[in-house]
């Protein structure tokens, strides 16, 4: 294939780790980008895996067609054990050299950015866009996913608020967010629950759980809302000593893996179309080793390593303010 002045003629895609809503857009958003730049575009099925086996797709504008409002990955993923062996990379390797893969887009969190950096390591283009439910990379200040996952168990939470409000009853409800807390503070926030339990900030059960419910039932309150992150206590745990200690009638709800699901919403749509447009242009640019990420509304790329390094900081602030706007502590802002 004769080069011309583009960095790269042919890349591959691929969506790796837990999937989030805006997958498929990112995906149609490079595809479609790299036609328009006159570039090749391979998917890869299956993540790193797929990398491994050769498991390959050529991608057109058809194949990409209508995809933007799925849910999904239309390319699968997986989390490959294999690909963390050296074998297993070489092999990744040889399979893009093989399919005259020079750039690869991969679309997932900080495990798929990290295989990206040992490809590149080995010679392999590699750009990443941050995409998981659980907006836990600490590069970017929004991961595609995070919005569209935030609005389902929105949705639950206040439908279980309206039978435990019949009921008089306290909701124990599990939500996703893998070690970290932002999608349980966020759904707290939002639904105005009564308690958010997140692992960024530790809590005294009898004080910050039992007291927190017997101040609220105090101030008038007849049902409760717990929102528990699931790198905390088991939810059943939490809901039996807050009914052993308040005689209050509890239920549990693990979400699970329904808020990895749905068509995604129009924040994540955009941000994923914007991202593959963004991850296509920088191999086109000869660029290397980037992640593409928010920085509030706007949109920056920066290098893997640097973007790895990166610590999520935790608002704090915000969770001062859900508990000042639950308990009405007069005083607590000050
Ligand atoms: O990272 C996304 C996520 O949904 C986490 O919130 C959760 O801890 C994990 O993936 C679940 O993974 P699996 O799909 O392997 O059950």
């Amino acid at each position: 294939m004769e080069k011309t002045e583009l960095g790269v003629n042919r890349i591959g895609i691929l969506t790796s780790g837990g999937d989030a809503p805006g997958m498929n857009a990112a995906i149609r958003g490079a595809v479609r980008t790299a036609q328009c730049m006159g570039i090749q575009c391979v998917g890869i099925r299956h993540g790193y895996a797929g990398l491994i086996n050769g498991d390959f797709t050529v991608l057109d504008e058809s194949d990409v067609s209508g995809i933007t409002k799925r849910g999904g990955t239309m390319l699968y993923t997986a989390r490959s054990k294999e690909f963390q062996t050296e074998e297993g990379l070489q092999r990744a390797v040889d399979t893009c050299k093989y399919m005259g893969i020079e750039g690869l887009i991969t679309i997932g969190g900080d495990g798929t950015f990290r295989g990206a950096l040992e490809l590149y390591k080995r010679g392999i283009k590699v750009i990443g866009i941050p995409c998981t439910i659980d907006n836990d990379i600490g590069c970017t200040t929004y991961t595609i996913g995070f919005d569209t996952a935030c609005n389902t168990a929105i949705d639950a939470v206040d439908k279980l608020g309206d039978t435990m409000q019949s009921h008089e009853r306290c909701s124990v409800v599990e939500v996703m967010g893998h070690e970290t807390g932002y999608l349980a503070l966020n759904v707290g926030i939002a639904t105005g629950a009564t308690i958010t339990l997140i692992p960024e900030v530790s809590y005294d059960f009898d004080k910050d759980v039992i007291g927190r419910i017997r101040t609220a039932r105090l101030a008038g309150r007849t049902h409760f809302m717990v929102i528990v992150a699931e790198a905390m206590d088991p939810v059943q745990t939490i809901a039996e000593k807050i009914n052993q200690a308040t005689g209050i009638e509890t239920r549990v709800t693990a979400l699970g893996h329904v808020q990895r699901g749905g068509d995604p919403l129009m924040r994540d749509r955009v941000i994923a179309t914007s991202m593959g447009y963004r991850a296509v242009m920088l191999l086109a640019e000869g660029k290397n080793s980037r992640v593409v990420a928010m920085d509030g509304d706007i949109m920056i790329d920066l290098d893997i390593e640097e973007a790895l390094a990166k610590e999520k900081v935790f608002d704090m602030e915000q969770y001062r303010m859900f508990t000042a706007l639950t308990f009405l502590d007069k005083g607590i802002l000050r």
